[in-house]
């Protein structure tokens, strides 16, 4: 079936209990066993397995074309599960402008438990040969990266990753399912944040860990789901779930809307560059085409006069709302710098924008008055 029609139906089932079309949500914490002490029903615990978790679950193994999936209580939670499935005294080679918060989870959280990690520029293959070593058990992807749009290509690093014995995992939150399919490219995991295009509403945090084999490495990583417990509630994964019917819709529109808004950023004297795979002037324009269905809804820009000129742009905004996070129906503009902290690498005068689903002129009409 095609992605309009799984986002639809998988996972959403026929409540047996009652009829109901859409699933109840199922705050039991604890489900009846048999006399036996058997649960042939599937539920024992709601750590270890709820109906709201389940039904999202085989959605989210189903978007991505997986065998398994896991539920997880943020998008971070997803990423730690699965470093926390890799053993200390491995190796991980990442991109040097991978997610923030994933670069400070190697960093102070792994680094000192035992798991090494060497960050390289992704885009250059070379560069992520140059990096393996006997020790390295997962190649982490990112792509489009976070705020520069960087495109790596995930079939030559796919390819790095086994020819070295080790993992290539993906972090599809920013493409989504409906522009970027990893596992045909050769990617073993894939891992979301739900909290962005996924839930869609910007109301319910959650992540997702996908599996392209329901292998042994995937059972130490549904271990770590149900035995550390950063699980999901039943109404957040009932959110994410209610949101994903209208993915394939929403990811067209957002996608629309950001390549007005990048064709119109680049003509405008006060810019001095945009960052949008979606333009033939970006240098992973060529990767983007063959392996994204579109450039999607995230884009960034650097303005002419630096910091202070940025920080008055995004002063200006009517439309957009100065917030970080992104996959809403809403536009948001943020200083990226300022929200990564005193380590950022991001250019002190770049903007990024979470391009919603409103108007495109009237996103436009927002920007030309801030620019002035
Ligand atoms: C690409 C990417 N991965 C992971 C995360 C982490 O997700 P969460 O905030 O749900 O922990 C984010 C958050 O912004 C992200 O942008």
């Amino acid at each position: 079936m095609r992605i309009e029609t799984l986002a639809v139906h998988a996972g959403h089932e026929i409540d047996p209990g009652t009829g109901a079309v859409t699933l109840p949500i199922v705050l039991s914490t604890t489900f009846e066993r048999e006399a036996d002490g058997s649960y042939p029903r599937g539920y024992s615990y709601s750590r270890s397995a709820n109906p709201n978790r389940h039904a999202l679950e085989q959605c989210l193994a189903a978007l991505e074309g997986g065998a398994a999936a896991a539920a997880f209580s943020s998008g971070s939670a997803a990423t730690m599960a699965l470093f926390q499935a890799l053993a200390p005294g491995g190796h991980v080679i990442a991109p040097t402008d991978v997610y923030h918060g994933t670069a400070r989870l190697l960093r102070e959280v792994f680094a000192p438990w035992g798991l090494e990690t060497s960050f390289v520029d992704m885009t250059d293959p070379g560069q992520v040969e140059r990096a393996v070593r006997a020790q390295t058990r997962l190649i982490w992807v990112e792509t489009p990266s976070n705020p520069l749009l960087k495109i790596t290509d995930i079939a030559r690093v796919a390819g790095i990753a086994h020819a070295a014995g080790a993992l290539c995992a993906c972090d599809n939150t920013w493409a989504t399912p409906v522009l970027q399919r990893p596992f045909e490219l050769g990617a073993d995991l894939i891992v979301h944040a739900t909290t962005k295009y996924l839930g869609g509403h910007g109301d319910v945090l959650g992540g997702g860990l996908i599996a392209k084999a329901d292998d042994a490495f995937f059972q130490r990583i549904r271990k770590i789901q149900t035995t550390g417990g950063a699980v999901p509630s039943p109404f957040e994964c009932w959110l994410v779930l209610r949101g994903i019917p209208t993915l394939p819709y929403r990811m067209r529109g957002h996608a629309e809307n950001a390549l007005k808004v990048a064709t119109f950023l680049g003509k405008n004297p006060a810019v001095e560059a945009v960052h949008y795979p979606g333009l033939k002037e970006h240098p992973g324009y060529e990767v983007a085409s063959r392996q994204m269905r579109e450039p999607g809804g995230m884009l960034s820009f650097q303005v002419k006069g630096g910091q202070d000129r940025a920080f008055d742009v995004a002063a200006k905004v009517k439309v957009f709302t100065r917030a970080t996070s992104l996959g809403g129906a809403e536009s948001l503009i943020e200083h990226r710098a300022s929200v990564e902290g005193p380590e950022t690498r991001t250019p002190d005068n770049l903007l990024r924008l979470s391009v919603g689903l409103e108007h495109a002129d009237d996103l436009i009409d927002d920007l030309v008055q801030a620019l002035a």
